[in-house]
């Protein structure tokens, strides 16, 4: 099992370019992969998680090459050309993977059974299989909701309008996904609003979407076309350089290329209201998403209060935001968000818990925490297999007032691959040890 090694301190320098956005990844994938003509993709992540639904398609009959530039050519076979795949999918560590396939194969009229890793076998499902259910898909899940999922094939599915409970994006898309299949029109209404690179992207490829108010709707029976498409950088991979070069001394970072799709930005406006310099340049746009890139210097960050309608703009964020927060003067404060309860970990346990252990008070609630900023001191933290917990412990290290070992760090390869590489560059004392 891969640890990080990182000694206190150090400035953060530097003009990088993070890796691709992975939800847009993911997205662009399916639906090239299920478009008429080629899809082209510049910048496409990577990574364990954007493999995994690469390699899905391909097990369905799809060609996906990378091309001598480095992007990745797919061959789109239509919605109605995925062949049947010949063993059970394994889709590693990605829930969106499972959530938005899920919807997609509910259309198809073969069947498939969809598995993963340890911690995808712990994520609920039910949230999707419901709904799908509704629609008229017939799928075979464990009596918790939990995976494997095995969705059958050749089931009618009818359009319907739903309002979900939580404001989650992966539902969202795994519906409307599922809606291109449907007889009639199918409709999603959220109570936040979350990410909306589905909607963005559907249009982009040539599928009609229409958004009134908080709800998305599309007709069944329509057409997706291949395209060329540029991924930008991650923000919920540059939030980790950000909060670094926000807390280091005499720091000064600009982040290239960064995707800045308002959905997607509670992190930038929830670290400016803490007192943090950050400028957005070269505001652009490209194939439908906010593109800019941003410049970080060091910050004095103060406590906030975070409200449950920022929650889905910041989902990833945080653990780096709570990182942040350590670093700040007094409280932070945030409700509203029992959903980190149910990611990669219990983002909210496993925090409390690494941050206690490095003399941090924070004190986990069912929907949120409370943390008093102060000193990090040096220990040794399990990051439960979460990549976004391994790399903001890494990031943390810079306050520290001696190393942190962070444990279990293997599946910061599921969205960035070259975190230590990047970090070191930037002046961050990481090492990595198997
Ligand atoms: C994602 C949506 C979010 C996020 C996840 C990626 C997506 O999940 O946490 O990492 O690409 O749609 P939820 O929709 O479950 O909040």
């Amino acid at each position: 099992m891969q640890k990080f090694i990182v000694k206190p301190g150090g400035e953060i320098r530097g003009t990088i370019r993070v890796p691709g956005d992975k939800s847009i990844s993911h997205r662009v994938v399916m639906l090239g992969a299920l478009a008429k003509g080629v899809t082209q993709i510049s910048g496409c992540l990577e990574a364990e998680d954007t493999l995994a639904t690469i390699a899905v398609f391909k097990s369905m009959g799809v060609s996906i090459e990378k091309n001598s530039q480095g992007q990745i050519i797919i061959q789109g076979v239509g919605l109605h050309g995925l062949k049947p795949p010949k063993e059970p999918l394994y889709l590693g560590n990605s829930g969106t993977t499972m959530r938005l396939l899920a919807g997609l194969i509910a259309g198809q009229n073969f069947s498939a059974e969809m598995g993963g890793d340890e911690s995808l076998l712990h994520r609920p499902m039910n949230r999707i299989t419901e709904p799908l259910t509704k629609m008229g898909a017939s799928i075979l899940v464990s009596d918790a909701g939990t995976p494997p999922l095995i969705i059958l094939g050749k089931q009618r599915l009818q359009g319907i309008s739903y309002n979900m409970p939580i404001a989650s994006a992966q539902v969202k898309s795994c519906l409307l996904l599922a809606g291109m299949y449907a007889h009639g029109k199918t409709c999603v209404t959220e109570p936040a609003p979350t990410r909306d690179h589905t909607e963005r992207l559907l249009l982009g490829f040539g599928y009609l979407v229409k958004k009134e108010g908080n709800t998305v709707c599309l007709k069944g029976g329509g057409q997706l076309y291949g395209k060329s498409i540029d991924v930008p950088a991650d923000i919920s991979s540059a939030a980790f350089f950000i909060v670094a070069a926000c807390i280091a001394k005499n720091s000064e970072i600009l982040l290239e290329h960064v995707g800045v799709n308002p959905t997607r930005t509670g992190i930038l406006d929830i670290l400016q209201r803490m007192g943090a310099n950050i400028d957005l340049y070269n505001q652009r746009e490209v194939n439908g998403e906010q593109i800019a890139d941003i410049r970080v210097r060091s910050s004095n960050l103060h406590g906030v209060t975070i409200s449950k309608e920022e929650v889905p703009l910041a989902i990833d964020e945080f653990p780096i935001l709570f990182i942040a927060a350590a670093c700040a003067e007094g409280e932070t404060v945030l409700t509203g968000a029992e959903e980190l309860r149910v990611k990669e970990s219990d983002r909210i346990q496993v925090m409390a818990d690494g941050l206690q252990k490095l003399g941090i008070e924070a004190q986990p609630k069912s929907d949120g925490i409370i943390i008093q900023g102060g000193k990090i001191r040096n220990g040794v933290i399990n990051s439960h297999g979460d990549h976004r917990i391994a790399m903001s412990f890494a990031v943390a290290a810079i306050r520290a007032s001696g190393t942190i070992t962070i444990e279990n760090c293997d599946n910061v390869a599921t969205s960035f691959p070259n975190f230590v590489n990047l970090a070191q560059h930037v002046g961050i004392g990481i090492q990595k040890m198997s």
